[in-house]
């Protein structure tokens, strides 16, 4: 195991009514003007927005309102929320939604306090040195975006996406009702579960040897997203099966699978330039690309495939050939998305083989590489993508 430091300082609200509470963990952690994020109208549909405003009232706590995030968030509500906050004296922001509002609102809380363009973080410029606190009220399970320290948007001068992480964006509090995400449709339940595999598998596959407590917690939380995944594409409204998948989603990504261990993310960086090109759901590219990449690198270690078969799909073991074992385990993943209602193809996802030069080109991948348990060039990104339109 690597020596590792973790840091996990979001305080959980989990269960039934607790998005009424909200106005409580606002106030306990320091908000007195708030800004309420939200997305594009589910969560006002719902009625969860007014509950929330309730909830700030009853703690006399006084707020401003921007909705309007979309999947896949973008750079120019970042600057109108920035600019919201800086004239209304806003020093707390409350995202209610999903992965794309929380990143849209950690994007907003550094950028607030900040001298120059927020985009400065995300392009690598510059280095956030203090944020306004950031909560959320979550509903979907998916990105873990609740307890992450990254955020990821879309910039809009040239439609590609980036990544940021810092300690400071780590969220303050998670608000998380498993009946929130009962709305969900089954397109986008199946999508954020797909992701949440996928912060598995990206932490999963490793260099690192002798890691059997985060192999096994990787495998606990795949085998529930395996288990609980089709019981609530059957019945959207089982409380129990929602609630496992979203503690579930938080597992996967707040790094508690990932301590000690090198990761990978290059499937992740891969898809996200699939996502800011097509506006396709992200979990949805992840099921495109996860195969391809599983394919392509299985080779590295056969063995660490064979076990992922065995433990999480339990196949038999083949010692004669544990290659046919391994890519079982891979065909198993796919006939899963697919089984689903993911798509596991370009064609699938509307994406097109010609455009690979273009995806490269936003990857920005000439010079360096992706992925560290196995580290993709150009050239090797290339025959992913080519892996991955059929
Ligand atoms: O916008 P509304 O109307 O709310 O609709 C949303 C949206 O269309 C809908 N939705 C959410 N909750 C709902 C609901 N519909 C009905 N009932 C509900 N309860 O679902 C759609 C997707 O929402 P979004 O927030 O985009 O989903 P997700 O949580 O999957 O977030 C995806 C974004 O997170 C980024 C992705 O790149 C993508 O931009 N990621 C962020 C990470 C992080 N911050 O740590 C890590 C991830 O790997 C990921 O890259
Ligand atoms: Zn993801």
């Amino acid at each position: 195991m690597d020596n590792f430091t973790f840091y996990s300082p979001t305080y959980f609200a989990f269960g039934k009514g607790t998005e009424n509470e909200a106005g409580h963990y606002v106030k306990r952690f320091g908000g007195h003007k708030v800004l309420i994020h939200y997305g594009g109208g589910s969560a006002v549909r719902s009625g969860l927005i007014d509950r929330v405003k309730a909830s700030l009232e009853k703690e006399g706590l006084s707020y401003v309102v921007l909705g309007g995030v979309k999947p896949n968030p973008r750079s120019g509500l970042v600057y109108e929320g920035i600019e919201l906050c800086r004239k209304e004296g806003v020093d707390f922001i409350l995202a209610v939604g999903g992965g794309s509002t929380i990143d849209s609102s950690k994007a907003i809380a550094v950028g607030t306090v900040y001298d120059g363009d927020f985009w400065d973080f995300y392009s690598g410029k510059a280095q956030a040195e203090k944020s306004l606190p950031v909560g959320s009220v979550l509903t979907i399970a998916a990105a873990g975006s609740e307890a992450s320290g990254g955020s990821v948007i879309t910039n809009e001068n040239g439609m590609y996406k980036r990544a940021y992480g810092c300690e400071l964006m780590l969220p303050v509090f998670a608000i998380m009702n498993p009946e929130l995400t009962m709305s969900l449709p089954p397109y986008q339940t199946a999508s954020g579960c797909t992701d949440i595999m996928a912060h598995v598998f990206e932490r999963y596959f490793t260099n690192t040897k002798e890691v059997e407590i985060t192999d096994r917690l990787c495998e606990g939380v795949l085998k529930t997203i395996i288990k609980e995944l089709p019981k609530v594409l059957e019945n959207p409204n089982d409380y129990e099966a929602r609630a496992n998948i979203m503690w579930a989603g938080t597992m996967a990504h707040n790094d508690i699978c990932g301590a000690g261990r090198e990761q990978d993310w290059a499937s992740h960086n891969l898809e996200h330039e699939l996502s800011a090109l097509y506006d396709c759901a992200h979990g949805a590219g992840l099921a495109v690309m996860f195969p391809a990449w599983m394919t392509y690198v299985m080779h590295h270690d056969v063995n660490r495939f064979a076990q992922f078969a065995v433990r999480v799909w339990g196949c038999e073991m083949n010692y004669q050939n544990p290659e046919e074992t391994a890519k079982e385990g891979i065909a198993r993943t796919k006939a899963f998305f697919h089984s689903v209602g993911m798509p596991t193809s370009f064609e699938e996802l509307g994406a097109k083989e010609e455009d690979i030069p273009k995806l490269l080109e936003t990857l920005q991948i000439d010079g360096r590489t992706e992925g560290f348990f196995v580290k993709l060039g150009r050239k090797e990104c290339e025959a992913v993508y080519r892996l991955a339109c059929r």
